[in-house]
């Protein structure tokens, strides 16, 4: 029996280059060897977008559409959306019960996250309660394979302290702990410097975005402010065109090369980008070219095969978690 393998994204606009690195990269060469889940998480989106379902839904197929695009396989990878297995609503309240409030409030993701969006005394309970919902997520599909960026890493943390607390008090043949995979670069910078390449810092270079944009945006990147003259030594460190070599070109060589030249002195920035600018449509070309070839309809049917094989399997898993727990009270 293979492994089960299961992770998703917040479906609040295109995936980019650093779900690319960070995660996608993974799934597509670990889907073959698990069992392969892959939720789009539109009720974790309500979370801290209440007020926006209609642009949730819009989002929904935008996000199928990056990953099969990137070669996510839906005849191995079962494509699901979250709001459509409610028993991981009710999972999501019993597991409310294995975790203090303090514990969610020291949660260094969501703590970031809550200062981030200005929530400070208004933070939304569904939202300090997201990774109790992650959890019920991953266990109730019993993963033990969670490929993600490391932001998520305190939530998986969570998760495994979770189930170890179900397991302790209502017996532990349902959930076994998971493991988060992450990858060599599980944190891809912004284009301008900041920590974190995101869509709600407008600091990201889309999966879906043409070969212009992406030219844009490269051209844009921050390098070493101080390196003014082609023939000034200039610095890597912190040089997002080399971050972003690092993390996509094929050749370390090369770029340990290019590195040395850029510190000696001599090495323009407009040369470095137009390496990159190639290096990142290398990549991004046949991803743009399967997209151009995928509708709203062959997605929505490949959402629907994959939800309804989810469904089944939440259905027989919340079964065996009432039998463990004894809350059933009728012959059915
Ligand atoms: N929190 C994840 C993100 O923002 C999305 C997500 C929801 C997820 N449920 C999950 C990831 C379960 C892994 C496993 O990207």
């Amino acid at each position: 029996m293979k492994k089960t393998l299961l992770t998703g994204d917040r479906p609040t606009g295109p995936l980019h280059l650093g779900h690319y690195v960070g995660s996608l990269k993974n799934r597509v060469l670990l889907q073959a060897q698990y069992d392969t889940y892959i939720m789009i998480a539109d009720m974790q989106a309500l979370t801290d977008h209440a007020d926006k379902p209609d642009w949730i839904k819009k989002n929904v197929l935008e996000v199928v559409k990056d990953y099969l695009s990137v070669g996510i396989d839906p005849t191995c990878a079962k494509i699901f959306i979250q709001s459509q297995i409610p028993q991981l609503a009710e999972l999501t309240m019993i597991f409310l019960n294995l975790v203090s409030v303090a514990r969610l409030e020291r949660n260094p993701t969501t703590k970031a996250e809550i200062q981030q969006k200005g929530y400070q005394d208004s933070v939304p309970a569904g939202f300090l309660c997201y990774p109790v919902s992650q959890a019920a997520d991953i266990a109730l599909f019993q993963a033990s394979c969670v490929p993600v960026g490391d932001d998520q890493m305190p939530i998986i943390e969570v998760t495994n302290e979770i189930i170890r607390r179900f397991n302790h008090y209502y017996g532990s043949g349902c959930f076994i702990e998971c493991e988060a995979i992450t990858s060599s670069t599980s944190r891809l910078m912004g284009i301008d410097g900041q920590a974190k390449a995101s869509k709600s810092l407008g600091n990201a270079i889309f999966l879906s975005d043409s070969a212009e944009v992406v030219k844009n945006k490269v051209m844009q990147m921050y390098t070493d402010p101080t390196h003014l003259k082609v023939s000034d030594p200039g610095n890597v460190e912190g040089n997002m065109v080399f971050h972003y070599l690092d993390a996509f070109h094929a050749n370390k060589d090369e770029v340990a090369d290019l590195k040395a030249h850029y510190q000696r002195g001599g090495l323009g920035d407009v040369t470095i980008k137009k390496i990159l600018i190639e290096t990142l449509n290398t990549l991004l070309s046949p991803i743009r070219e399967r997209r151009a070839a995928l509708t709203d309809q062959i997605c929505l049917e490949i959402l629907q095969s994959g939800t309804e094989k989810a469904q089944h399997t939440a259905l027989q898993m919340m079964k065996n978690v009432h039998a463990l727990m004894g809350i059933s009270y009728f012959k059915s």
